[in-house]
């Protein structure tokens, strides 16, 4: 599983922004939600508002409670990294 993680920068990130090709970033983890939008008890609609970026201030206004990384666990792409530059 470990394998498979690596850092994504935010312009990265932010390419992944459609409902069928949609990332974001909660408290430095990124996530893949492509998979997840079907299931998220708010809709699809509501949880892209997040995709393509930074969503940890937006998560925490509506449901600072919900255990996205238990949830999202097989979804996880790796750490949002702003250390190096973007290659793109
Ligand atoms: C519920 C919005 C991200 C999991 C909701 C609801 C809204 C919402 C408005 C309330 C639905 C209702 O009660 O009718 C958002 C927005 C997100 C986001 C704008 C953008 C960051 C996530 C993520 C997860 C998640 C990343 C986890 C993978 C849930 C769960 C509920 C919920 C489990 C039900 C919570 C409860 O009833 O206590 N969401 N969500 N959401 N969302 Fe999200």
């Amino acid at each position: 599983v470990g394998g498979r993680m690596r850092p994504v920068s935010p312009s990265e990130l932010s390419l992944h922004n459609t409902q069928n090709d949609a990332w974001l970033a909660i408290r430095g983890r990124v996530y893949n939600i492509t998979h997840y939008l079907p299931y998220h008890p708010g809709g699809p609609e509501e949880l892209m508002r997040g995709a393509g970026m930074d969503a940890t201030e937006l998560f925490d206004k509506v449901h600072p409670w919900v255990n996205y990384d238990s949830l999202l666990a097989k979804c996880l792409v790796g750490p949002l990294s702003y250390d190096r530059p973007d290659a793109d």
